[in-house]
């Protein structure tokens, strides 16, 4: 069976344990090489998942490998730079999420993967919480009717990421919100059915992190990453924001976000339609004055990988690339919620809510 050649960019906790694992669970691909610029990080990946060949200029990679696919996993600030690397170089891209952080950036990472007739793709791969995919059949088939209110909770008490770069706003572009915050507000836009953003409130706060959690409590595998070089002064991100987003339909969602906040832990979405509402994470619909019923959930085979999302990811991946489903996460679902992301950073910064047409005119 030919398999589809796939180039990894960035050798770190999450291209080691989620997407080459991803790749190689799949079958249908093939990790022909990695990238990184630190060259000991890559070496260490080719090492333990048997890759043959690494590169520390990703140009050179593209050129000599010539992937069909390429990953994506670098800080969030070089997102964009990449991304376009290996659409002119032909490639299809799964990028890491925030796969962009303002409106026009998003836009036009995708009209140049348009332009190259290629698949881009934000590694969404939250959206494949069971509990979630249960919701979005329901909203599909028309359950819960009109979704006219959304509330989307992601609270660690204690869940600062402690390795690579995330603390430090010149490399991650900002803090809880871009990194845990964009999974929530992607599945929330996802299961209100992609309305679209008009305006964005949000206020945004700091603790100082000399608690900063363990690798488990900030997203890592167990023992997946060294936290040792954490240097607590360098934080220059937010570690809590709040808000609201206003759909152009008149619905509206609300959000709390925090990698730490003395607050309840909290991770829910919940749905409020105007047939029937669902709290996701505690499985249960609501409707009537008081009738409730459990959440029908399905198994979707991949919950026992720690990273069970990139694998769904894949497979989605591999059915979009021959032709029998259409891409997973949609490009105008990733500009809104890059969009919201935006506006929310500059509302907070101006302590004002900021209409989205307003992206579009600054410079
Ligand atoms: N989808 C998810 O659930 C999930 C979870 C964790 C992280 N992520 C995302 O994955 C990305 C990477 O996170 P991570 O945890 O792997 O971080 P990490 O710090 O462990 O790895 C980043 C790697 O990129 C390399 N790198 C830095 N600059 C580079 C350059 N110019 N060229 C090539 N390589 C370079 C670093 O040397 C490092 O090896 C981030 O965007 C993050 O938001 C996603």
């Amino acid at each position: 069976m030919r398999k589809i050649k796939v180039c990894i960019i960035g050798c770190g906790m999450i291209a080691r344990c989620a997407h080459i694992p991803a790749y190689i669970s799949n079958g249908h691909f093939k990790v022909s090489a990695v990238c990184d610029a630190v060259e000991k990080n890559a070496k260490a990946v080719c090492d333990e998942l048997k890759i043959k060949k690494y590169y520390t200029d990703a140009a050179q990679m593209l050129e000599q490998e010539k992937p069909e696919v390429v990953s994506v996993c670098v800080p969030n600030m070089l997102h964009k730079k990449y991304v376009m690397l290996a659409l002119e170089h032909g490639a299809n891209v799964l990028c890491e999420k925030p796969l962009a952080f303002t409106l026009c950036d998003a836009e036009e990472m995708f009209s140049t993967a348009k332009r190259y007739k290629r698949i881009l793709m934000a590694c969404q791969t939250l959206r494949f919480l069971p509990e979630r995919l249960a919701v979005k059949k329901m909203v599909d088939n028309d359950e819960i009717g009109e979704v006219y209110y959304s509330e989307l909770s992601r609270i660690r008490r204690r869940g600062i990421p402690a390795w690579g770069k995330f603390h430090i706003k010149e490399y991650s572009g900002g803090g809880a919100l871009i990194d845990i915050g964009v999974h929530g507000l992607d599945s929330a836009i996802w299961l209100m059915g992609n309305p679209k953003p008009v305006s964005v409130s949000a206020i945004m706060n700091k603790v100082h992190a000399d608690e900063f959690g363990s690798s488990e409590s900030s997203g890592a595998l167990k023992g997946g990453v060294d936290n040792s070089g954490f240097n607590s002064d360098e934080m220059n991100v937010e570690s809590f924001a709040a808000g609201n987003v206003r759909f152009e339909n008149g619905s509206e969602l609300s959000f709390k976000v925090a990698w730490a906040a003395n607050l309840p832990e909290e991770n829910n979405i919940i749905i409020a339609g105007n047939k029937k509402g669902v709290d996701t994470e505690n499985r249960k619909v609501f409707y009537g004055s008081d009738n409730m019923d459990k959440l029908f959930i399905e198994p979707n085979g991949f919950e026992a990988e720690p990273f069970f999302g990139h694998y769904c990811l894949a497979d989605k991946l591999y059915k979009c690339l021959i032709g029998v489903e259409t891409q997973f996460v949609k490009p105008e679902e990733t500009v809104n919620v890059s969009s919201i992301l935006e506006a929310a950073y500059l509302s907070a910064a101006e302590k004002r809510e900021i209409k989205i047409a307003e992206l579009r005119r600054l410079p």
